[in-house]
């Protein structure tokens, strides 16, 4: 732009203009000596500041600062800015933001101004920065899923705390030791990426609810759900971003809840199989009572022969079998009255054993008692858990054949409040196909005239009525374990809680 000629007032204005402007304004030679200044950069100075190095008079500076926008300026001969958080003019720490520009006379560049500005906004703008940085590493790394971020090159960029969690490896090894692909069980990753990079899935560049593999730090591998996006700056791919949610909890919940369901349905059976029971055996135990009395009556009464004697004591025991079979199924459906009263399991659970053990069958059978010495109590009826071990313990010598190992095992289940019993074996294992079946009344695999199949279904219905629940594992050829759970301190009818 040519130069035009001011008048002397124009030029007094300007100059009062530049004296009231309220930043500090400094005209400099390029050896960076002061050749003007305007009052604001005066003030404070009771000695004049021109004729002395810039660097003399800038607190905080003793030689030409390498940052100095001069020297830009100097270089390139445009303006320029620099900002900073450093000190400026006054010293402050503050942000310090320096504009410079050239004066040129002629072609020559003669001088040149340096401004300083105190830009409260660009302050808050970077304090803003900052803050809002700080709120987005916060809400990524208290996620509850793991939020991993990884450039295309598979090297990490973020991993949050559940990410810790689930893949066991610690933030500064995810980001220096290893790669996207060592989170992924097996070419995870690379499946992952031709998902992303297909329609198919969410759309291009997503991958929504995916189920997938990831292994942990010590080889593990678990299931997990992924939600991926890649991130893109400029139209290029820079990142990818997944969020992993770990499934294990909710598969064991699942099934537990299968578990459950099939519990209950084989609850609902054994209640109607139990009335139906009890209504038979009702009906029973009356012609039963007459065919006992009568055949005695025949055998006392008359001078049969020898062989048809034979034939009625045959009558009268398997009446009288019969009759144990009716008093059973009385008992499994709960017909005879309860006593329930503080008892201790673990002290049952020895009766029982005194009893059995020198039994011939348990003669080759190690018995391996571990039992809680600390086993609260639990509210019961002392007859009938003495029948529920005798049931089971009779079950495992049965299955043992003769040899192997019997193990009785109490124990709390605090966070459940129950007293847990396991009773194992390594006898012969129930078959999967079995295994639904060995509670129910009258199922037995034993041969005719062993077993009534009653003991179990009795078992089932005494540990119900004590609020209990009974379930077994088992693996054929291995052996098999009963789990018999009761509360602790139950509240019996009109009595107090027990601890
Ligand atoms: N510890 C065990 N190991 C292997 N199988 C078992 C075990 N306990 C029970 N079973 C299976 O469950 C079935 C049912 O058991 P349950 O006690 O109800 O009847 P049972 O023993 O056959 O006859 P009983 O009425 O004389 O007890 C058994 O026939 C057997 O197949
Ligand atoms: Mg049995």
């Amino acid at each position: 732009m040519p130069k035009r000629s001011r008048s002397e007032v124009e030029k007094k204005f300007l100059i009062d203009a530049i004296d009231a402007f309220k930043r500090k304004l400094l005209i400099i030679s390029p050896e960076y000596k002061i050749l003007a200044a305007n009052n604001t950069a005066m003030a404070g100075h009771p000695e004049s500041i021109i004729g002395k190095p810039c660097y003399e008079v800038i607190p905080g500076c003793s030689s030409p600062c390498p940052s100095c926008p001069a020297n830009k300026v100097m270089k390139e001969g445009k303006a320029s800015l620099r900002y900073d958080l450093s000190h400026n003019f006054s010293g402050n720490e503050d942000t310090l933001c320096l504009y410079s520009y050239p004066v040129y006379l002629g072609d020559q560049m003669d001088a040149f101004v340096m401004l300083d500005f105190d830009l409260p906004a660009l302050k808050n703008m970077e304090e803003r920065r900052i803050r809002s940085n700080s709120f987005l590493r916060n809400l990524i790394h208290s996620a509850v899923d793991g939020v991993i971020a990884a450039d295309p090159t598979g090297k990490i960029l973020i991993f949050n705390e559940a990410a810790v969690q689930f893949s066991g490896y610690t933030v500064k090894e995810a980001l220096n030791d290893i790669t996207i692909r060592d989170v992924y069980s097996g070419e995870g990753a690379r499946e992952v990426m031709q998902m992303l990079l297909s329609e198919d899935y969410g759309g291009e560049g997503k991958l929504i609810s995916y189920h997938i593999d990831a292994k942990h730090k010590s080889g593990e591998i678990f299931p997990i759900s992924l939600s991926a996006s890649i991130v893109h700056e400029n139209g290029k791919i820079v990142a990818t971003i997944g969020f992993f949610h770990d499934r294990r909890e909710e598969i064991r919940m699942k099934k537990e809840l299968e578990k459950t369901q099939v519990q209950l349905l084989q609850a609902e059976k054994m209640a109607s199989l139990g009335k139906m029971a009890a209504g038979v055996a009702h009906q029973l135990n009356n012609p039963l009572g007459g065919i006992i009395l009568f055949t005695k009556l025949v055998m006392e009464e008359y001078d049969l022969p020898a062989d048809a004697m034979a034939d009625l004591e045959r009558v009268l025991n398997d009446a009288n079998r019969t009759k144990d079979i009716v008093k059973e199924l009385l008992e499994f459906s709960r017909q005879t009255s309860r006593d329930m009263k503080p008892q201790d399991i673990n002290d049952i659970i020895s009766r029982t054993i005194f009893l059995l053990e020198n039994q011939s069958i348990f003669h080759n059978i190690e018995i391996e008692k571990n039992l809680d010495t600390d086993l609260p109590r639990i509210m019961g009826d002392a007859q009938q858990l003495n029948h529920v071990f005798m049931n089971m313990i009779l079950n495992a010598a049965d299955a043992l054949e003769g040899s192997g190992k019997l193990g009785l095992k109490t124990h709390v289940l605090a966070e459940a409040e129950m007293v847990c019993i396991e009773i194992s074996d390594t006898g012969s294992g129930i078959a999967e196909d079995v295994l639904p079946h060995i509670f129910e009344p009258f199922y037995t695999t034993k041969e005719q005239g062993k077993g009534t199949g009653l003991g179990l279904s009795m078992v089932y219905g005494i540990v119900e009525s004590h609020g209990g629940r009974i379930y077994a594992e088992s693996e054929l050829g291995k052996g098999t374990t009963f789990y018999i759970e009761f509360p602790i301190g139950e509240i019996p009818e009109g009595g107090n809680k027990i601890g």
